[in-house]
Parts: structure tokens; sequence; C-alpha cells
């Protein structure tokens, strides 16, 4: 039978998932839908198959359901993960990291951030829907919005890590990696929390929730109140652009905005203030260009030096590194939470960074 569009999983592991799911489907209490399930090996003499369930049956209770089945029962078991298992999972992200440099400036970290913050971002706070807790993205309707372009390239580079952990939700994951890729970018600390849950195609959001980079402060305003962030924290988000660039065949901009794309500093607001920025003569969209001709800037990045609100922010955070880390490491722990329905014996935890 032919899959519809909105249906269609995107990542080989799911792909993996559903299969397994038609030939082991464990019964399941009706409030536990199996959201994710991946086989385990068969252990040796036994007759008996295990089936990892990591799905809304997960979410914010800090185990993870997998099944010891046989022909006739299912056994539910929970396997809570600890703080350790969750730092082998970021050791493990971060050795791929360090391993495969040979993507764009040599670090697939800004894209990992990038998947984090367009998975969370897409919170709606008045109807509580969207953000990171779905993983929604891993569907074609929102893999293929517009804004998502280029994200299968993080989304791929994490399925061995799934692969190799299939107890964490996709949801916990990419925001694990978001957490990790800052940090290994010589960013601050950021405290995490695992209890996301993922969910089906349905839960897609709509086209049109994250921010679009042709305009100006009012649709900064309108997409970051949505999420429920003051002026303050669109500045400080905004200076993750100190990390990656743009590509022609993504959003169709080009160029990245620092000359460390690579290592997190408040660079982006002390070249955004200093540098005598002029609109590049090109084909392309309306974007903005260093006397170098090396760094770029989108028009939603100029517009926040031209908002009365915003512009003291841009100065502080140029002139103190220090408070841009404070203010950035906490801002990133909202919007990689917005809309977790968290249990409140939910464990925060800081990871080591793999250079400290
Ligand atoms: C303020 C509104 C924002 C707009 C309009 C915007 C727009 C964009 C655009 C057009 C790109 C280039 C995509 C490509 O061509 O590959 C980009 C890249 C990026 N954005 Fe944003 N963004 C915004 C906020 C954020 C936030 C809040 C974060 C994270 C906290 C973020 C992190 C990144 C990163 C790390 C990249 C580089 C990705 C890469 O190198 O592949 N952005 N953004």
């Amino acid at each position: 039978m032919a899959m519809s569009a909105c249906c269609r999983p995107l990542g080989p592991a799911h792909q993996r998932a559903q299969h397994l799911f038609h030939i082991h489907s464990p019964r399941l209490p009706p409030e536990r839908p199996p959201l994710l399930l991946l086989g385990a090996p068969k252990p040796s003499g036994s007759s008996s198959s295990l089936v990892y369930l990591a799905g809304a049956a997960a979410a914010g209770v800090g185990g993870y359901y997998f099944y010891s089945q046989n022909a006739l029962s299912a056994t539910p078991k929970v396997f809570t993960p600890t703080k350790e298992d969750f730092q082998k999972v970021y050791n493990e992200i971060a050795g791929r990291l360090e391993e495969k440099d040979d993507y764009d400036d040599g670090s697939y970290g800004p894209v990992l951030v990038r998947l984090a913050w367009h998975a969370s971002g897409t919170y709606d706070k008045e109807t509580k829907t969207g953000g990171s807790n779905g993983a929604t993205m891993r569907f074609a309707p929102e893999g293929d919005h517009g804004a998502n372009a280029g994200l299968k390239h993080a989304r791929d580079f994490l399925e061995p890590v799934k692969a190799k952990f299939p107890w964490i939700t996709y949801s916990d994951l990419w925001t694990l990696a978001g957490v990790c890729a800052i940090q290994e970018m010589q960013g601050p600390t950021i405290p995490w929390r695992p209890g996301r849950a993922d969910k089906e195609a349905a839960a897609c959001t709509p086209d049109g929730r994250l921010p679009d980079a042709a305009q100006g402060t009012k649709h900064l305003r309108d997409i970051f109140y949505r999420m429920g962030f003051n002026d303050q924290e669109i500045v400080a988000l905004a200076g993750a652009h100190a990390l990656g660039r743009c590509h022609t065949d993504r959003s169709g901009f080009e160029g990245p905005w620092t000359f460390s794309p690579t290592v997190l500093t408040n660079d982006y607001y002390t070249l955004l203030l200093d540098e005598k920025w002029h609109i590049r003569k090109w084909d392309g969209p309306k974007q903005y260009q260093d006397k170098t001709k090396g760094l770029m800037m989108l028009p939603a990045d100029y517009a926040l030096i031209e908002d009365k609100a915003m512009k003291p922010w841009v100065q502080k955070y140029a002139k103190d590194n220090d408070l841009f880390f404070k203010d950035f490491s906490k801002v990133i722990v909202k919007l990689f939470e917005l809309g977790v329905p968290f249990k409140e014996s939910s464990e925060t935890m800081t990871f080591k960074p793999t250079n400290a």
C-alpha cells in the first residue's frame, strides 16, 4: 500500500523501527502508544526477543520501557538511564564531531545546533504545540519545510548514535546533540534534562513557525514572542550566528557571519557593530557584506542594530563575552525545553566537554 507523503518517515533507523514494529509489536495499554520501536538482538539460549520502546511511554518518567517478549506475553521492563548513560551518548556525539571533520568549515557542530533549534523553535505557547518534544522533523511535511533545508545532514549524522543507544528518543538525542555541539565548540555549559518523547507525523507543525531571514524585528517579535521570548532573549539567541554559515542550496544566502565559524564567541555582536556593512551586489537574495567580502549578515541580523530596544543588548554582548555566555546558556536551556512536560523528578544534568 502506498504511503502518503504525510506519513513518510525520513530516517533509516525510523524505517527499521517501523519494520520491526509490524513484526514484534507487543500489545500495549492505549495510553502508551509505541512511537518508536527498535529490535535488540535475541539473547542467546533464550526463546524471547528483547524489544526496546522509547516513545510517549518514556515521557518524563526518566525510564525507557522495553519489553521481554515471548509468544504469549509481553512483560514490560523499565531501563532507567543514569547521568553516566547520557554522558556516554554525549561522548559518542563528541567523538563523531572530532572524527568527521570533512564537512563545511571542519565541523558538523553548527548544523547540529541548527537542528536542535529548529526542532524546538516551532513551539506555540498559546496552543502548546510544537517544540522539541516530538522530533516531528523526521517526517516529510516538516522535514520538507523550506526553513529545514539542509538539516538532513544533521539528522543523518546522528543516526549511528541512535543505533548505538536505541533507548534514547530522537527528541532527547537532537537537543542533547545541540548541547554537545555548543560545548565542544568552546561555548558555555548548557544544563540539560531528559524526558522528551517522539511523536507521530500527525503532530508535525504547520510551515511558517520559524523566522524568515529576509524580514525585520517586527517579524522576529511575532515569531519569538509566540514561543515566549522577550527582546533580550531574541538578541542572546541570535549570537548563535557566530557559528556556521549560509548555503545557497539551502536558504539561498551565502557565507559565514564570523571568521571562526566553529568556535562560539561574541564575535557576531562585535562584527555587527564594528564592520561597515553594505548590501551585496549579486543575483541572490538581499544580504549584507563586510569590506573583506568574506563575511555576511542577514537582513534579520542587521535589523537588530536598527531597533532601539534590541541594539543595547547587541552592545552589551559585544562588550562582555561572559555576560553573553551566561545569558546564552540560560536562553538555550529555555529554548530546548519549550513545551516539554518534564516530571518533577527529572534530573538536570551537565556534561563534561571532551576537551575540558
Ligand atoms: C533570529 C532569527 C533567525 C533567523 C532569521 C535565522 C536564519 C538562518 C539562516 C537563513 C541560516 C542559513 C541556513 C543555511 O543556508 O544553511 C541560519 C543558519 C544558522 N542558524 Fe539561524 N536564524 C535565526 C536564529 C537562530 C537561532 C535562535 C539559532 C540558535 C540558537 C540559530 C543558529 C543557526 C546556526 C548554528 C546556523 C548555521 C548552520 C550551518 O552552518 O549549517 N539561528 N540561520
